[in-house]
């Protein structure tokens, strides 16, 4: 599976930040999971930085609400907003990030994960891009380190918009609107930093606000049923929320896809590139299979599951990461509570805000 124009650049200073606290959150990795074994000795974890302001701290929960006051500059994600949706960003001008980012889609693509050339991005599962501000990096495998940098991979893939920065900024500064949007921000001329800076801005903006699990965590107790509450519990009984944690219940570290047992072998198939994950960015033996922890915040919604899309349902979902990546069976009613709790996390704003 060719899919290499993704993997030209490397966030090679994020790595490094990366490295330095490998240790510490595989130590704790380790004890949240109580492992007897050295198991997670081959994960290649990191750091769980907190990325936002939190308005409130619920003590001793691994889940943490989504602020509420999230201090966006309206302006900027409005002229971002255009921006995301404005085909003139690829070469022949037939589509925009909203194309496989749509929000009728919750923001993410219902592309088949099997899909041939000439969209062989789609051999990976498209993410929603809302939440995905508070992960650690951008992408399966992390290779953007922030949304900003992650304007340019898409921008510029031959599978994918298939343009230039010169082509794109060319186009739109000969849009009077366009002018006058970035004259009203203060950011004259119209540059690849602003379109970065706006569609950043923009992406920050769409977070599932409204999730009853939030209410629930900020103390209305009847936000959640018995079974949505039951479904948590377990959640963290079994160590699904040792990895799968945070603001957005994942995206602060990487993992090895498969810590029991072969996935890939099981699977089937062929190894794609796109399987071999943070590999592709860094290089080390170690990364093979390495994937960035997604976040479950809208993962209810969003089928297929995995960066291979290869998992039709939430159960069988919740029943593959019980087998390979906590080496246990888990009894159907267990996984039929823990899906309702993850139905109980996505927001109830269906737009963005701005
Ligand atoms: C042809 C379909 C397509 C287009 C067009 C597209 N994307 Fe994506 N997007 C994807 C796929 C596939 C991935 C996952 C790729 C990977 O992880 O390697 C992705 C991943 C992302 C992510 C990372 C989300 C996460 O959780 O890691 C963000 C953010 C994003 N895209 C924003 C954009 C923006 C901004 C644009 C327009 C400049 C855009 N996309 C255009 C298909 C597309
Ligand atoms: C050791 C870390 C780890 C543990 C423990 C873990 N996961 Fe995961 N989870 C991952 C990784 C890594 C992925 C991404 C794998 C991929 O796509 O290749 C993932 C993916 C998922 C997905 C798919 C999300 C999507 O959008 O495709 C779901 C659902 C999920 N996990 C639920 C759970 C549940 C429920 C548990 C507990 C039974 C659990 N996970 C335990 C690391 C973990």
């Amino acid at each position: 599976m060719a899919i290499s124009p993704y993997f030209a650049d490397r966030p090679a200073a994020a790595l490094a930040m990366i490295d330095i606290t490998a240790a510490v959150a595989i130590a704790m990795l380790a004890a949240w999971i109580g492992f007897a074994t050295g198991a997670p000795d081959r994960a290649a974890a990191t750091d769980v930085r907190p990325r936002v302001d939190a308005d409130v701290e619920i003590p001793g929960e691994p889940i943490q609400p989504i602020p509420l006051d999230l201090a966006i500059d309206l302006r900027t994600a409005e002229l971002g907003r255009r921006l995301f949706n404005d085909p003139r960003l690829s070469h022949r001008g037939t589509i925009s990030c909203a194309s496989c980012h749509a929000a009728e889609h919750d923001f993410a693509g219902d592309a088949p994960a099997t899909e041939e050339p000439p969209r062989r991005n789609a051999t990976l599962d498209v993410p929603t891009i809302r939440n995905s501000w508070f992960s650690i990096a951008q992408f399966w495998d992390g290779r953007a380190a922030t949304l900003e940098a992650q304007v340019d991979f898409p921008l510029q893939s031959p599978d994918e918009m298939a343009s230039s920065w010169p082509e794109v900024i060319g186009r739109l500064r000969a849009d009077p609107d366009y002018l006058a949007a970035a004259r009203a921000i203060g950011k004259e001329p119209l540059s690849p930093e602003l379109v970065r800076a706006s569609i950043a801005e923009y992406e920050r903006s769409v977070v599932s606000s409204g999730s009853r699990f939030d209410a629930f965590l900020r103390g209305q107790g009847d936000a959640l049923s018995a079974d949505e509450k039951a479904g948590y519990a377990l959640f963290k009984q079994y160590g699904c929320s040792a990895c799968h944690q945070g603001v957005a219940v994942g995206g602060n570290l990487f993992q090895r896809l498969g810590l029991f047992g072969d996935y890939f072998h099981d699977r089937g198939g062929p190894i794609t590139r796109a399987d071999l994950g943070r590999y592709n960015v860094t290089g080390d033996e170690s990364d093979r299979y390495v994937f960035k922890v997604p976040s479950l915040r809208e993962a209810a919604l969003l089928p297929p599951y995995f960066h291979d899309g290869s998992v039709a349902t939430l159960e069988a979902a919740i029943a593959t990461m019980a087998r390979y990546q906590l080496g246990r069976k888990i009894p159907a009613d267990d996984i039929r509570l823990i899906a309702a709790f993850l139905r109980s996390l996505p927001g109830t704003t269906a737009e963005a805000r701005p």
